[in-house]
């Protein structure tokens, strides 16, 4: 299963990048490694507010007489905030109605916004998208992401192994540049930079064939400022 999202702040106008990520969850089985690392780890979201972590999905264990729902473990500290300790469930686990945690709809425990759907990829894999809203000072405004002066309409097919055909609006003249960074945040390609009149336009990205295959973020960039930006998997 591949978990994939953004970090940003409460309000939803700010990105967190650097955003510290500890992750853990149970085997198959539903027992957890309690002696060493297996199903534990945690990573940083990068510059961007990306993150991305690949694992299986989370047996499940008795709590009492009923099976907790499958779930992922969280705990979540932007740079220099509090840590939120919380779960992640998955939309249709029929165990969710009759747990304690995760069937509460209201409050400050509220887990409707951490159930999320999960659907399988050609390749077999689960895929599930989990944005984070969590208290912190972002360092790149959502405000800066202009969705009024050009859009990725769409990157099919995503996931995609040789190329990827890039659909956006531009909204004003511009100086126009399609980009992919890797979960990194370094650049990868620079594509159809050129001066653009307000039309849609069709961008390809054919990746060299060592490229290694993961998740790509492909964004809007006009007169160099990032306006949008989408998430493509290269299988
Ligand atoms: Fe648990």
């Amino acid at each position: 299963m591949i978990v994939s999202g953004v970090v940003q702040n409460l309000s939803c106008t700010a990105i967190l990048g650097n955003t510290l990520l500890d992750i853990w969850h149970a085997n198959d089985g539903g027992a957890y490694d309690t002696v060493g690392y297996n199903l534990r780890g945690k990573i940083y979201a990068n510059s961007q507010g990306f993150y991305s972590f690949e694992t299986i999905l989370p047996g499940k264990y008795l709590n009492g007489a009923a099976y907790r729902p499958s779930h992922i473990h969280f705990k979540i500290t932007p740079p220099g905030f509090p840590t939120l300790i919380t779960q992640l469930y998955f939309q249709g686990d029929v165990d969710i109605p009759a747990d304690a945690a995760a069937s509460i709809t209201s409050g400050t425990y509220d887990a409707s916004h951490r159930i999320i759907p999960i659907t399988l990829n050609g390749q077999g894999q689960y895929e599930g998208t989990w944005d984070i809203s969590i208290d912190g000072n972002g360092n790149v405004g959502v405000a800066d992401l202009h969705s009024d002066k050009g859009i990725i309409y769409s990157a099919s097919p995503n996931p995609f192994s040789d190329l990827v055909e890039i659909r956006y609006g531009v909204f004003m003249p511009a100086k126009v540049k399609i980009q992919v960074f890797d979960m990194r945040g370094s650049l990868v390609a620079t594509l159809d930079e050129q001066e653009l009149l307000p039309q849609r336009y069709t961008a390809v990205w054919k990746p060299e064939g060592n490229l290694s295959g993961g998740i790509y973020f492909i964004a809007l960039k006009l007169n160099d400022l990032q306006v949008h930006y989408l998430k493509v998997v290269k299988i």
